[in-house]
């Protein structure tokens, strides 16, 4: 059994698409052993708790990164996380962090990287012109948005969209797109070469 851990600052909808799909067998032989966010008002830590999961609230503010950081793991160790899941987690890790979970720490991001990495990805992509834009999962590495690509999902931008409903279907495939990296990475038929994520033949 593979035990996530899901860190998350905001509203959740990343981590209920990946608790749905536990739940509907659809990521077989995992839980979710811990939400950890380091904002107290996340919506998704009440999401969590109203789902019975453990939810805990490590504030970040006023203390350093790696301060943070070590707490953040600790808790993560003491509940056996074996992928660790950044959804909507608005704070880069260390390096520290990082290396304490090698290729095991995914993040989402609404834009096909390398394109529009940082905030506001979808504004950027729309204010941007570009026809297609969508979302990505990758692995963190100590670079912002950076880490080999394992799913993306391409989005078209439509004549009729602002922002908001563009980020709208982005997060439609967003949730579809972290069930299927999830997935791949705890069945490990792959390797990465380079940057390239490949599968394995069975
Ligand atoms: C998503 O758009 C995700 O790609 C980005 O932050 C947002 C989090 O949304 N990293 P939610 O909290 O999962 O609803």
């Amino acid at each position: 059994m593979h035990s996530l851990g899901i860190l998350l600052s905001g509203r959740g909808s990343n981590f209920v698409a990946i608790a749905d799909s536990i739940d509907a067998g659809r990521i077989p032989d995992a839980r979710i052993a811990v939400v950890i966010s380091n904002k107290a008002d996340a919506p998704g830590i009440a999401t969590a708790r109203a789902r019975g999961l453990t939810a805990l609230v490590i504030p970040s503010k006023g203390r350093s990164r790696e301060e943070h950081d070590r707490e953040v793991v600790a808790v993560l160790k003491q509940h056996g996380v074996d992928l660790v899941c950044l959804a909507g987690y608005m704070r880069l890790l260390s390096p520290w962090f990082v290396q304490q979970f090698p290729r095991r720490i995914l993040n989402i991001h609404p834009s096909l990287l390398p394109a529009f990495p940082g905030l506001e990805a979808q504004e950027q992509a729309f204010a941007y012109g570009v026809k297609v834009s969508g979302c990505t999962v990758h692995f963190v590495d100590e670079e912002l948005d950076h880490g080999a690509i394992i799913v993306q999902k391409a989005v078209p931008v439509l004549e009729t969209d602002d922002e908001h409903t563009l980020a709208a279907r982005i997060l439609v495939q967003e949730h579809v797109a972290y069930t299927e990296a999830v997935n791949i990475v705890l069945r490990g038929k792959f390797e990465i070469v380079g940057r390239r994520l490949q599968m394995k033949r069975a």
